[in-house]
């Protein structure tokens, strides 16, 4: 029997900027968790059986249409190993991590997944091979990904990520608190991503003056996290919102939880991720921490995640 996990993420600044070419900083979230277990079991060999309770999946892989993602990492992992006739098999898979809420679930489901079964074949995969076959997953999610969900899981380290540069770990000088408030709303990122898109194409010039602001405000926001200035961040989040916002991403329900979350005591607050539901963010004092996510929970928060960016997050 061989287990894996893989964290949560959070993209502190620059989403969907970061699809077109602009740089974003994430973190991993370790409260959150993918956990997949391969054990041998009787029956026909080649027999992969995929348990996800949460999901209520239970079906052989082969049942599986091939884009399905749990079966396309499957298969990914095997070819990579070029393993063609394994042993019956089941692959169990939890998450904590809640689905299309721009906490990375998809990739981490499938970092997991690739470990577990790698390690279970005694051919562990090194990181980067990790992260290049689930990002040929997170297209089946996600269409056109930027690659930051895969990277940032996979090194389970903070990132500043730029699309197809090679991936920079930044350092956190100054341990910050981080309030993360889920709408409830699932939200694929496939569909905003989507949207953006469109929105990009109709008014190219300024749609490219809106990334280029969040990209000067990813920058800033890296140097104040690398020299410990972390007081910084909080207006820095508030003007990526009012950019996300213009970009259409923003939603009732998230407005309401960064509104909430300001008016209590919050130095600055964001959605986080594709946006139209799923989190928000907001930089809070420790002391505060418990007060702001009350005043978020009535303001209609599904749950709430007081975390800390050390730096050390794994
Ligand atoms: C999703 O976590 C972040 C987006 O920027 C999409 C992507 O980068 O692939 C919205």
């Amino acid at each position: 029997m061989t287990t894996s996990s893989a964290p949560g993420k959070i993209i502190l600044f620059g989403e969907h900027a970061v699809v077109y070419g602009f740089p974003a900083l994430a973190v991993p979230i370790t409260q959150v968790q993918a956990i997949v277990t391969v054990t041998e079991r009787d029956g026909t060999p080649g027999e992969i059986f995929i348990e996800a309770p949460d999901i209520s999946l239970f079906s052989n892989l082969e049942s599986l249409p091939s884009d399905h993602p749990l079966a396309a990492v499957i298969q990914s992992v095997l070819s990579a190993l070029g393993i063609s006739s394994p042993p019956p098999l089941t692959v169990h898979v939890t998450s904590t991590i809640p689905v299309a809420s721009g906490l990375g679930s998809g990739a981490a489901v499938s970092i997991a997944i690739l470990r577990a079964l790698s390690a279970f074949f005694g051919q562990p995969l090194p990181d980067e091979r990790v992260s290049a076959l689930a990002y040929e997953v997170e297209k089946l999610h996600h269409g056109t990904p930027s690659g930051i969900d895969n990277t940032v899981i996979t090194y389970a380290k903070p990132v500043y990520f730029i699309k197809n540069q090679p991936i920079e770990i930044f350092q956190v000088a100054k341990p910050f608190t981080l309030l993360i408030g889920d709408t409830g709303i699932a939200s694929p990122t496939r569909a905003v991503v989507g949207d953006v898109r469109k929105l990009w194409e109709a008014e190219p010039v300024r749609f490219e003056t809106i990334f280029d602001s969040v990209a000067g405000i990813a920058r800033k926001a890296r140097k104040a996290i690398e020299s410990g200035e972390t007081h910084l961040l909080g207006a820095l989040m508030n003007e990526n919102h009012a950019l996300l916002q213009e970009m259409t991403v923003s939603s009732p329900e998230l407005e309401r939880l960064v509104e909430a979350a300001r008016a209590a005591g919050a130095d600055g607050a964001k959605l986080s991720g594709g946006g139209r539901g799923g989190n928000m963010i907001a930089l809070v004092r420790p002391a505060n921490a418990k007060k702001i996510s009350a005043a978020l929970l009535k303001s209609g928060a599904r749950q709430t995640i007081i975390t800390t960016i050390t730096g050390l997050n794994v």
